[in-house]
């Protein structure tokens, strides 16, 4: 595990184009359509967790941990997983499942709502389990990363996709920006996402914990400074 912020990788600035993506089936996918948001950083991003994780998930066993609006799910189960998605808030669980009724996966993906303990989730043995911006939103993310590791099979691998550094000023900016916005974000109405803690962006001490947890293989920063790719192995017991 990198023991300090110097040891994280950058991802060479590369000219953007849509990312194609192929599944075991010979569908070609726009890996910019399920990404969904965050840019050219997160999409790079995504195609570098693919290369290292793979892009044949037959057979394998997704958690797919804050699901939003369903299109990471969709991605990983059109790849052949059998995915458990779960999150926090219900308020695009129906989107999520029309997302998946859409591409033909309602039978590979189960959504759920849980508590947001990883303890809680029903199922165990995953071979993957994977984030797109949700730790920010962790405020004791040892304990998470600890109950999300007993979810995971030996051997079993995490990739989380999550925001960076800000510095302090604009993390200061950024919470008076979603204070004013009563801490909801645009495209969860009604729902309180944010406090005056939260988000919690990664920082080195932040990454650092993965490394308490997880047998940390990679962290590859983005072109943009604000955004992280971690991977790592279960740890054996
Ligand atoms: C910024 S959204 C990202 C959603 C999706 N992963 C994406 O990239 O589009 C953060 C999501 O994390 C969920 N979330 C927050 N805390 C969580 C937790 N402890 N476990 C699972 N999901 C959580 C929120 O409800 C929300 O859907």
């Amino acid at each position: 595990m990198p023991e300090s912020s110097g040891l994280i990788t950058n991802l060479p600035a590369r000219p953007s184009g849509p990312t194609t993506i192929v599944t075991p089936a010979g569908q070609s996918l726009s890996l910019d359509y399920f990404v969904g948001w965050g840019g050219p950083s997160v999409i790079r991003l995504a195609t570098k967790a693919l290369e290292i994780i793979g892009t044949d998930f037959t057979g394998r066993r997704v958690l797919d941990i804050g699901f939003g609006h369903g299109q990471m799910s969709c991605l990983f189960a059109l790849l052949g997983a059998q995915v458990v998605a779960v999150d926090t808030h219900e308020v695009s669980l129906l989107e999520a499942v029309a997302e998946a009724k859409r591409w033909g996966v309602e039978d590979r993906i189960q959504f759920t709502v849980y508590s947001g303990d990883p303890q809680d989730i029903q199922h165990t043995d995953f071979d993957i389990a994977f984030t797109k911006s949700v730790l920010l939103l962790v405020p004791e993310l040892e304990k998470f990363l600890h109950g999300l590791s007993t979810k995971l099979r030996s051997k079993g691998q995490v990739a989380f996709i999550e925001n960076g550094f800000h510095n302090p000023l604009s993390v200061l900016g950024r919470r008076i920006v979603h204070f004013l916005h009563n801490n909801e974000a645009r495209d969860y109405p009604g729902v309180s996402m944010y406090n005056w803690r939260l988000p919690v962006y990664l920082s080195p001490a932040r990454i650092r914990t993965f490394g308490k947890v997880f047998d940390v293989q990679q962290v590859i920063k983005g072109e943009s400074r604000h955004w992280y790719l971690i991977h790592g192995f279960k740890r054996p017991s």
